[in-house]
């Protein structure tokens, strides 16, 4: 079974990805293209990559390579308006860098990112949307799906007061240390159906100093999922369980073999956290705010006053 998410626009988003931005695969060809034929020969569904990334030529290159059908992997690629050859971007540049996406590609991603509202200035984010827009309404980006990524309220607001199309996603790092920070984010997203994507969702486990007040609970879940299943199931599992529980699309990564067998393996073989345990994470993850991707997120949106540990 692939785990899925309903998106607003009626499409089905796999709910576990495998992402080519991190984990020494950012600007790296040939990692992400190794790596990517791994990930897919494991039973990866979806892959997350972006013009930043400079791998989306090696994410259409896996597909190819390990002879898998387009229509059954996902895709997932950024546009960064930076990188427009106009500044501020005009209509005719955003087209002209959406066309680089899907050339680079091979193919027309299931979903684009606008992958930062932080851009040149002088540029309406508002306005950027809206030459996207026009990409799906002319027919250039028929069937794909329109999201953002690292949006704030102010961003999401800007977006909506003149979306044709609102976004189906924000790709934002979450995990329960950043719950408390991102709550007005999510008010907002909850009331227009635009699904969370979380980036750097293994972050309690990975980096933070100590792993924090969750860390005893996943690690008394990981035991009753172990012992209850039969295999070897690590608090990575518990987390990105977690995740998905909470209605959330998590994007990881990994370049070990072993572990990305391990994204495959919790999507397919282990079994939903209960209520009590998806809510026990989250009280207890409420109670800190640590950030690792801090460039995002933070200008003009004030963190909470909370401990980084207890
Ligand atoms: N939109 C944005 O601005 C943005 C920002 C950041 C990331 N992203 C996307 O999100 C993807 C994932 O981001 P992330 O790296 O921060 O995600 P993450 O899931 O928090 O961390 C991934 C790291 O976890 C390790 N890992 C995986 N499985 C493990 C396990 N079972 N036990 C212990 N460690 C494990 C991997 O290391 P090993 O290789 O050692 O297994 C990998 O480097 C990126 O590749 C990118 O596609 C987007």
């Amino acid at each position: 079974m692939t785990r899925t998410i309903k998106l607003a626009d009626g499409k089905s988003i796999p709910a576990l990805q495998w992402g080519n931005g991190s984990g020494g695969l950012n600007g790296k060809h040939d990692p992400a293209l190794e790596y990517g034929i791994t990930a897919l020969k494991a039973g990866v569904k979806a892959i997350d990559t972006a013009e930043l990334y400079k791998t989306e030529v090696a994410t259409g290159e896996a597909i190819k390579q390990v002879g898998a059908k387009k229509a059954d992997i996902w895709v997932t690629t950024k546009t960064h308006p930076d990188y427009c050859s106009a500044v501020p971007p005009t209509p005719e540049a955003v087209r002209a860098n959406v066309q680089d996406r899907l050339s680079k590609l091979g193919f027309k991603p299931d979903l684009l990112l606008i992958h930062n509202p932080f851009v040149i200035e002088g540029l309406k984010i508002a306005q950027f949307w809206t030459a996207l827009e026009d990409l799906v309404l002319d027919g250039t980006l028929e069937g794909v799906s329109l999201g953002v990524s690292n949006f704030r309220p102010q961003d999401l607001e800007a977006v909506l007061s003149v979306a044709r199309i609102k976004p189906v996603v924000n790709q934002l790092e979450y995990h329960p240390y950043v719950l408390t920070h991102l709550q007005p984010v999510l008010d907002i997203q909850a009331k227009h159906g635009i699904v969370t994507e979380a980036f750097g969702p293994l972050t309690p486990i990975l980096r933070h100093p100590t792993g924090g007040p969750i860390k005893p609970i996943l690690e008394r879940i990981a035991e009753r999922l172990s012992k209850e299943t039969g295999k070897k199931v690590d608090t990575a599992a518990v987390l990105l369980l977690w995740t998905v529980g909470k209605g959330v699309v998590a994007v990881t990564t990994s370049t070990k073999e072993n572990n990305i067998k391990k994204i495959v393996q919790v999507d397919n073989e282990l079994p939903d956290l209960t209520k009590e345990e998806i809510d026990e994470i989250e009280s207890a993850g409420r109670k800190i705010h640590f950030r690792y991707y801090a460039e995002h997120m933070s200008k003009d949106f004030p963190a909470p006053n909370l401990p980084e540990d207890l």
